[in-house]
C-alpha cells in the first residue's frame, strides 16, 4: 500500500502529528498537504517535545524525505523558526522540501485577518489569526505570491508592484492603517527566499519519482473534516480542504495513489474556536479532561479548548466524506477515572432523530446530544498504559474494548490503531490482526 493518508475526524488536534510520527517508521516520504501555521501537530519521542505547524511531522526519522506540499500556505517566518529550532536541538532537516507552488503568507495576510476578524461579528470564526484565510482568499483570487517567487527578483517585484497598493486600499477600507512599503516587503521576500532557497523543489515530481519506485508515502493533514472548508461547520471552520481529496490536490499526485486512509479520533471532543458545540462539557468534567490531558490547550495559540464527549455523528460524517478504512483512536487513557462515560450516537432536533450531520449552523445549534453511557475503566500511570499496551489488545480493560467497539460499530469503521499516551511506545497496531 504504497500511499497512506491521514486525516482529522472531527475538529483538529486529534493526535495527527503523533500518529502521523508512528506511522512514518515505515514510511519513505511524508507529505504535508493543506492548512498551514494554524496547524500545530506534537511529535514526543523519549523526553522531547516538539511541536510542528508547518514542517510534517516525519521530520524526526532522518531517512524520511519531508515535503511541504503546494496545498499548504507556507509562513516563511514560521518556517524558517522551525528549521533553526531544530538544528539547534541536534535534528539536521536535509530531509525537507518545500513546493515552490505553495502560496506564501505575508505580512499584510495576518493584519487583514485580524481586522477581518473584527468585522464578522457572529460570523467569526476564532481563527489563529496567522493569515490563513486572507492567504487562501488571494491564491483563489490569482494575487498571491507563490514561493517559487522568492527566489525570482523580477517576478517578486513585479506583483508587489500590483498587490501593494490593492492590498493597501483594502487594509484601509476595513479601518487598518497600512502604511505598507513596496520596498521593505521586497527585501524581506527575498531574503525568505535566499534563507529558504535550499529547500524550494517541484515536490509534485519528487512524490512522482518515490511511488514509481514503489516507495511508501505518508500524506498529513492539517486541521480535521469539521474545519474543511467544503465539509466543515462553514463559517466557522478554516480555508482549505482537510479531507482526503485534498492530498492529491494539495501534493501534486493522482489520486490512484491515495491506497488508504486513517481516520484519526480522539476518544472524546475538542473544539478550539466559536460555533456550536452539541456534546460540550462544561464544569468539573471538562476541567478534569482539559487538566489531566496537558495537551488540551492550543498548540498554535495556547487557547484553552472547549472540552465534549465523543460526537460520532461528526465521526460517522467524516468516515464517509473521507472512506476511511481504519480509525487512530487517542488519548484513550485521559478517560481514565470518569464513570459512566457517554458517546452521543445522535442528535435530537425538532422533535425529530437525526443520525446525518446537518449542513446548516442554525439546525447544528440546535441540536441536542443522544447518548449512550457507558462504563468507564480506572485511571493509571503512563507506564501502566504503555504496559498494558505492550501485551496486547485484550490486556485493555473490558470497557475500553466495550467503547472502542460501539466506535467501530456506530461508524462502520475498524479500529486500527490505539493510543494511550502521548509518546510512540504507548500505541498499539491492530491493523491486519
Ligand atoms: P494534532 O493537531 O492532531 O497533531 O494534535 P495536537 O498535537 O494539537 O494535540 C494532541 C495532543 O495530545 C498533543 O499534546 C499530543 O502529544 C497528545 N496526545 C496524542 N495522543 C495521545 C494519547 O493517546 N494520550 C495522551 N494523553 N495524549 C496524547
Ligand atoms: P491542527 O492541524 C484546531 C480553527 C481555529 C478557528 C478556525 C479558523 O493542529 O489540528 P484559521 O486560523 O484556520 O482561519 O481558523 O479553525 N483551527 C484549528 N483548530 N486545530 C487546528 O489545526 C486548527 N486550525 C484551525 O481555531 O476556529
Ligand atoms: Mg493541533
Amino acid at each position: 500500500m504504497p500511499g497512506t493518508v491521514v486525516v482529522g475526524t472531527q475538529w483538529g488536534d486529534e493526535g495527527k502529528g503523533k500518529i502521523v510520527d508512528f506511522c512514518a517508521q515505515d514510511a519513505d516520504v511524508v507529505v504535508r498537504f493543506n492548512g498551514g501555521s494554524n496547524a500545530g501537530h506534537t511529535v514526543v519521542t523519549g523526553a522531547e517535545v516538539f511541536r510542528f505547524h508547518l514542517i510534517p511531522s516525519g521530520i524526526l526519522r532522518p531517512e524520511t524525505l519531508n515535503l511541504v506540499g503546494n496545498g499548504v500556505v507556507v509562513d516563511p517566518e514560521v518556517l524558517l523558526a522551525e528549521i533553526e529550532e531544530l538544528k539547534e536541538r541536534g535534528h539536521p532537516v536535509d530531509n525537507l522540501r518545500v513546493s515552490e507552488r505553495a502560496h506564501v503568507v505575508m505580512p499584510y495576510h495576518r493584519t487583514l485577518d485580524g481586522l477581518e476578524e473584527e468585522l464578522k461579528g457572529g460570523l467569526k470564526a476564532g481563527t489563529t489569526l496567522r493569515g490563513i484565510g486572507p492567504t487562501f482568499e488571494d491564491k483563489a483570487a490569482r494575487i498571491g505570491v507563490r514561493v517559487g517567487d522568492l527566489l525570482d527578483e523580477e517576478a517578486l517585484r513585479e506583483r508587489l508592484a500590483t498587490l501593494v497598493p490593492m492590498k493597501e486600499r483594502m487594509i484601509e477600507a476595513y479601518g487598518g492603517q497600512a502604511g505598507l512599503s513596496k520596498e521593505a516587503l521586497f527585501e524581506t521576500g527575498r531574503d525568505w527566499g535566499d534563507r529558504l532557497q535550499a529547500y524550494v523543489a517541484d515536490t509534485s515530481l519528487l512524490l512522482d519519482h518515490a511511488l514509481k519506485q514503489g516507495r511508501e508515502v505518508l500524506f498529513e493533514a492539517a486541521q480535521g473534516t469539521h474545519l474543511d472548508i467544503d465539509h466543515g461547520i462553514y463559517p466557522f471552520g478554516t480555508s482549505s480542504n482537510a479531507v482526503v481529496g485534498s492530498a492529491s490536490v494539495g501534493s501534486g499526485v493522482g489520486v490512484r495513489h491515495l491506497n488508504q486512509v486513517i481516520g484519526v479520533a480522539k476518544a472524546f471532543t475538542s473544539r478550539v474556536g466559536t460555533g456550536p458545540f452539541p456534546s460540550e462539557l462544561a464544569g468539573e468534567e471538562a476541567s478534569y479532561l482539559r487538566d489531566k490531558s496537558l495537551g488540551e490547550y492550543g498548540t498554535t495559540t495556547g487557547r484553552p479548548r472547549r472540552i465534549g464527549w465523543l460526537d460520532l455523528v461528526m465521526v460517522r460524517f467524516a468516515a464517509r466524506v473521507n472512506s476511511l478504512d481504519y480509525l487512530a483512536v487517542t488519548k484513550l487513557d485521559v478517560l481514565g477515572g470518569l464513570d459512566p462515560l457517554r458517546i452521543c450516537v445522535a442528535y435530537e432536533h425538532d422533535g425529530e432523530t437525526l443520525r446525518e450531520f446537518p449542513a446548516s449552523m442554525r439546525v447544528f445549534g440546535a441540536c441536542r446530544p443522544v447518548y449512550e453511557e457507558l462504563a468507564g475503566w480506572e485511571d493509571i500511570s503512563e507506564d501502566s498504559w504503555v504496559g498494558a499496551v505492550k501485551r496486547g489488545y485484550d490486556e485493555l480493560p473490558g470497557e475500553m474494548r466495550a467503547y472502542l467497539d460501539l466506535l467501530s460499530h456506530e461508524t462502520g469503521v475498524p479500529v486500527g490503531l490505539v493510543s494511550v499516551g502521548p509518546a510512540r511506545e504507548a500505541t498499539l497496531e491492530l491493523r491486519g490482526t
